[in-house]
């Protein structure tokens, strides 16, 4: 079986990498270093470039300018040896409809250079792994959205590579498969892979990501831990809304106590609203305080920034509608 021997602390490492595909500008400087045994996350909306890094990283387009670095070995002087040791999950896996989940994890062991017996023992631990025992032996055609993904991923697994780039993992998943899928990504991830994964989700990026890149059209325009690229939004908000107005100043006086910045009052909404730098523990706090008080909310809770608010408050735009689903599937 291939499997690729580790080189270096760095998995990738790309350098002014442009790409340009007639006159719309894909790339226009990205640059990133991603270290060995994370999950980092390239986080962008719809047409930023993500898909465009991960394919010059993949090998299989190349860079108009710049150079890159998977696994210590150059994406364009050896595309073979690159590929040897990444997996890749996106619209680009090859899963074959007409075959069994068994089958197709079998025919991706076989095509890894597994052994028939070896291709069937790997292909029944990443069923188990990706929770697809039971449907194992259904044409993988009736297989829901979550499902197919993790199928996708399963595959690009059979070799066991140390860089993994999944490419929007989980847009447009149900809450529940994106749940799943973020398991997954976490076990692989504890086990040494080393994965770049794409996002428009700040939340997902936040869930699983030890670091961060930010990239809008083509530029990267922030890095760094997700605690980092929140602070730089001003982090969680603390949202109380109160049913009586006049509880609204003694609601105010709890929230300040915990605030880290100015306390918002809305006063048609009945709303008190403040940063909070230690957002979990503040609101403990501060719904211990309500009621004991014994006042009555409509809403108590943290507003966590939005994709949108980090692009608002690093770019001074907002982000262009991104869709939320550009593949069509649903489970
Ligand atoms: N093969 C291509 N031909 C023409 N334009 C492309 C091609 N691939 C990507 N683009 C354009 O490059 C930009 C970046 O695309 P992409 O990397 O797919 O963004 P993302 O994955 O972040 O949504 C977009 O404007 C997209 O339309
Ligand atoms: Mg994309």
């Amino acid at each position: 079986m291939i499997s690729a021997p580790v080189v270096g602390p760095v998995a990738v490492e790309a350098m002014g990498l442009t790409k340009t595909f007639g006159t719309t500008v894909a790339l226009a400087d990205v640059s990133l270093v991603i270290p060995r045994g994370i999950v980092f996350g390239l986080l962008g909306p719809n047409g930023a470039g993500k898909s465009t890094t991960v394919r010059i990283l993949a090998t299989l387009i190349r860079p108009d300018e710049g150079t890159a670095r998977v696994n210590g070995i150059d994406v364009l002087d050896d595309p073979g040896g690159v590929r040897q040791c990444i997996g890749l999950t996106g619209q680009y896996a090859a899963v074959d409809e007409y075959l069994t989940g068994r089958e197709n994890l079998i025919m991706f062991g076989r095509l890894a250079g597994l052994r028939t017996p070896a291709a069937r023992a790997r292909a029944d631990e990443l069923l188990e792994l990706f929770d697809l025992t039971d449907a194992a032996n259904r044409i993988s055609k009736g297989y829901s959205g979550g499902m197919r993904r993790r199928l996708d991923l399963a595959a690009s697994l059979t070799a066991r590579p140390p860089v993994l780039f999944l490419d929007e993992p989980t847009t447009g998943l149900d809450p529940r498969s994106r749940l799943t899928m973020w398991g997954v990504i976490q076990d692989l991830v504890s086990d040494g892979t080393t994965v770049l994964l794409t996002t428009q989700y700040l939340e997902e990026a936040d869930r699983l990501a030890q670091r961060i890149a930010v990239i809008d059209h083509g530029l990267v325009i922030a890095e760094g831990t997700p605690a980092e690229l929140k602070a730089r939004v001003g982090g969680e908000a603390l949202e109380v809304a109160v049913v009586d107005p006049a509880d609204l100043a003694r609601v105010r006086e709890i929230v300040a106590a915990v605030a880290s910045e100015e306390v918002f009052v809305e006063a048609e909404g009945r709303r008190v609203r403040a940063a909070a730098a230690d957002g979990a523990r503040s609101l403990a706090q501060v719904a211990e305080e309500i009621a004991r008080a014994g006042i009555a909310t409509e809403d108590l809770g943290l507003h966590r920034p939005t994709l949108d608010e980090v692009f608002l408050a690093l770019t001074g735009h907002p982000a262009e509608s991104p869709t939320g689903d550009d593949e069509g599937q649903a489970s």
